[in-house]
């Protein structure tokens, strides 16, 4: 969705006067009013009652119209009821963001500002996931508590960044699933859990665990990652994909919110998937999120993804079949004003009943219940002591910095001639279109952020900065400003160019069609070259890959680092990073492709490369062509060096469950090897997901300076396995810190059906007998997979 910076919701306010200051209250406007009797007798205003009778109740005391009224996010108000108007939609990327139901102002000017969900993820930090949840919940609570907020935020974006031209990758944890499900599910639960202490001892209602702090929402199921390219745009595009690239790419991050981060909601996208748009298909929402996932929540369309069903597409005969299209497919509610329009005639003209309506709403008032929206005022719930004081904390804004210092990813470093000593380095050249600037690295879903710090800020506490900024802006069309640039780099000790893209050049609705630099600031990095003999260190500020082949193999270039939109901090991030406060450790999320893959469709959603055609697959998982930087990449100011210390001598299946590898077509083995290991097992098999197993992982820190390492194991299918297998495939992440000269120990709970399995062309997931081989770094260990009759 797009949001209008200019749509607020309209709060009805009192304004004081006192002294010369004023104070200006929202007038916090709730359901349930313990000081109004009437209301307070109703039976869905009652604590004590199962949720599900008070859904029931308040139900069963509205009109047709009333219900429909609720159907939208701009959901009316049921006065005769005492229920105030509630904005359903809020958003909350990478902090409390700038939507139609969040109003800062007055005592709550701005909220913490993280970087872009592509940078924290680079940090492969799972606890970095869930305390940024955590803070951004305080922070939409307190607001919520003086009227400033709702509690429904449509956060995480979790689609596959599959193309890196996708304007959106920003939003994204990244391209591998395993990764994206995590951060989907940290992200969730740090925003949703409710403190257990808080409940045990202060909730005497019967809401208990199901209680949420806020309620998220995984977005924009499903194959969602084309906005506008080449004249194809989002609202038309029917994406082409198939049962196996599912099964194995686009839907796992959007399973692994809704079964292991509970989340409350899920979006439904604007694209159709195989023809079908995905708000109107019950096989997706209805058939996969609610029933085989058990999603306990509701479901939201994309904003006028059911207007785009008639007016759009003309998928739907009539407004009245859209309506009916999307209810019917187990949509609840309509991000738009569409079914608040056409709902009432959809039952008119039977092509809805009410019991339709009843499903949607009955899901939409649990998660109301679940918030504590009916349950009168906000400040005597949990959480109700939360205000202005805990935004913007200090404890907040240092997370936001560790944040961006987690993610940022060394990708060069010559000589090791970073860090930089600032008694060596006393003055710096700074140079570039992203050398000064606040807006870029906080990315879009934004809010206001507490304050900046630039990244000419964060450098000039460390040294004396000359600074230049060379390109006008990142579009850089004209080289006039190159000249002033180059003279402070030859006047320097050492040069910082920082460079990249922003909301121009990468943005919803927005896709590139080039992997270079724009304009003319590869010519900036040239000339700068030229001009000094001095180190000269590149800072990537953008989101999607960069092309920076020639400054990767230029000797000149001794240092380049990925700084993603680092957030409100990012600047101070930058400088402790270059100067060696910060050991840099985040790896990237993402494959950096060079500007030949401009030449492949990015409509075509294959994951898996065609030998027939040349097109050469996509992400690490399967592309087989040249990389720029690869994914998992990154380096830091020590070495690490790893080892298995524990594994498992093999895994054994019950050769009763077990289907020959015919079926697969497993060349190239001796006789003993196929009847030992050329079987398949269907992964949900009960024998076969109850296996599991512990790997250890011994890490040492080899170099010269303590740090932070994400350890990233992989999983190798079995040689011979079929073509259309993953290359490699993540199957667990952890981060920490060793202190040089010594050892970490990390061990990863593995379960093979589930992490060593591969999808079928069918979508069905299988694990393949064989060898597979677990890798970590250079380390390697080799776990063959046996059926067993014993078993
Ligand atoms: C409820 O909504 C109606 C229709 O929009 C409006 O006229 C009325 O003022 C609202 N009542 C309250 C108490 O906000
Ligand atoms: C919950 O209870 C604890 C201890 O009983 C108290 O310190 C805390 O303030 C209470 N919180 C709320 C929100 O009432
Ligand atoms: C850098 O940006 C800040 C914030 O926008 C601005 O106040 C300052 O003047 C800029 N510095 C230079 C040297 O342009
Ligand atoms: C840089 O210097 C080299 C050799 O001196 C010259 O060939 C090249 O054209 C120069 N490039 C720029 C961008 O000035
Ligand atoms: C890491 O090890 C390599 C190879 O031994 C060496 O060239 C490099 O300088 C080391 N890097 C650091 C940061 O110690
Ligand atoms: C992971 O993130 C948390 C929160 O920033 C931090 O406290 C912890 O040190 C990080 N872990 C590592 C190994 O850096």
């Amino acid at each position: 969705m797009e949001i209008n910076i200019g749509i607020k919701l309209i709060l009805s306010r009192f304004c004081i006067v006192i002294a010369l200051a004023i104070v200006c209250t929202a007038q916090t406007q709730y359901a349930c009013d313990a000081k109004d009797p009437t209301v307070q007798a109703y039976a869905f205003c009652n604590m004590a009652l199962p949720i599900r009778d008070r859904v029931e109740d308040l139900l069963a005391r509205l009109t047709l119209q009333e219900k429909i009224n609720q159907l939208v996010n701009g959901a009316a108000n049921i006065s005769r009821l005492g229920i105030p108007a509630y904005q359903w939609w809020q958003e909350a990327l990478h902090g409390v963001a700038v939507s139609p139901g969040v109003n800062f102002g007055g005592l709550v000017p701005g909220a913490t500002s993280f970087p872009l969900p592509l940078l924290t993820a680079a940090s492969f930090n799972a606890t970095l996931f869930y305390k940024i949840g955590q803070v951004v919940s305080t922070e939409g609570r307190a607001m919520h508590n003086i009227g400033r907020s709702g509690l429904t935020f449509w956060s995480p974006n979790v689609n596959i960044f599959r193309d890196p031209r996708w304007g959106r990758g920003q939003e994204t944890p990244g391209e591998d699933p395993y990764l994206s499900s995590t951060f989907a599910t940290f992200y969730v639960r740090g925003l949703q859990e409710v403190d257990a202490l808080l409940i045990s001892t202060n909730d005497s209602t019967s809401l208990g665990p199901s209680r949420l702090k806020v309620s998220s929402c995984c977005k924009h199921m499903t194959a969602y990652d084309v906005d506008n390219w080449n004249g194809i745009d989002r609202y038309h595009f029917d994406a082409q994909v198939t049962a196996q690239d599912l099964a194995d790419t686009f839907n796992p991050p959007f399973q692994s919110c809704v079964e292991d981060g509970h989340v409350s909601s899920v979006m439904c996208s604007y694209n159709r998937v195989n023809g079908v748009p995905t708000c109107a298909d019950y096989n997706l929402l209805t058939n996969t999120v609610r029933n085989s996932w058990s999603l306990n929540g509701y479901i939201v369309s994309d904003c006028d993804a059911v207007r785009v069903l008639f007016d759009d597409t003309n998928y739907a005969a009539t407004a009245e079949d859209a309506v009916a299209d999307v209810l019917r497919a187990g949509m609840d509610l309509n991000c738009g004003s569409f079914l608040a329009e056409h709902g009432l005639s959809a039952v008119t003209k039977g092509k809805i009943t009410e019991a339709d309506v009843n499903t949607a709403l009955s899901n939409l008032l649990t998660v109301q219940m679940r918030l504590g929206l009916f349950d009168g005022d906000p400040t005597r719930q949990p959480y109700g002591e939360l205000g202005p004081k805990d935004v913007c904390t200090n404890e907040h804004q240092q997370l936001a910095l560790e944040a961006a210092q987690q993610g940022i990813v060394l990708l060069k470093n010559d000589a090791n001639i970073l860090p930089l000593s600032s008694s060596k380095f006393r003055t710096l050249a700074v140079i570039g279109p992203n050398a000064n600037v606040t807006n870029t690295m906080i990315g879009n879903y934004a809010g206001i952020p507490c304050k900046y710090i630039t990244p000419l800020a964060g450098l000039q506490s460390y040294a004396t900065t000359l600074y230049a900024q060379g390109c006008a802006n990142v579009a850089c069309k004209d080289g006039s400003l190159i000249n002033a640039a180059t003279n402070v780099a030859s006047e320097a000790d050492a040069t910082i160019l920082i460079i990249g893209l922003d909301q121009s050049q990468e943005a919803e609705t927005l896709d590139r069609t080039s992997l270079l630099l724009p304009g003319q600031q590869q010519q900036l990095i040239y000339n700068v070259l030229n001009a000094t003999t001095n180190p000269v260190v590149i800072v990537i500020m953008a989101a999607g890959p960069i092309d920076v082949s020639f400054a990767k193999t230029d000797p000149r270039v001794s240092g380049i680092l990925w700084v993603g939109y680092p957030g409100q901090a990012g600047g101070a991030a930058i400088a402790q990073v270059i100067f060696g406060d910060y050991n840099p450790g985040g790896r990237l999320p993402v494959t950096w492709y060079p500007q030949s893959f401009t030449q492949i469709s990015m409509v075509d959603m294959h994951m898996r490369p065609n030998e027939v055609t040349g097109y050469p697959g996509r992400t690490y998982r399967f592309y087989t062509g040249p990389t720029v930087y690869h994914f998992g990449e990154g380096l830091s100011y020590t070495n690490y060096s790893y080892g298995f210390s524990s594994a498992p001598a093999q895994i054994s299946v019950s050769k009763a469950s077990t289907q020959p590898c015919s079926a697969l077509q497993i060349a190239g083995l001796t006789q003993a090897e196929e009847e030992a290991s050329c079987f398949h097992i269907i992964a949900s098999d009960a024998s076969c997901s109850s296996l599991k197993f512990q790997v250890g992982i011994k890490v040492s820190n080899t170099g010269s300076m303590d740090g932070s390492h994400a350890v990233l194991l992989f999983a190798v299918p079995p040689a011979g396995a079929p073509s259309d297998s993953p290359k490699k495939q993540l199957i667990g992440f952890r981060s920490v810190h060793v202190k040089t000269g010594t050892e970490r120990k990390v061990s990863f709970n593995i379960r093979p059906c589930k992490d060593l399995s591969t999808a079928r062309e069918d979508g069905e997931r299988v694990l393949l007998g064989g060898t597979h081989t677990l890798s970590v770094g250079d380390a390697q260990f080799r776990l063959p997979v046996l059926s067993s009759l014993e078993r």
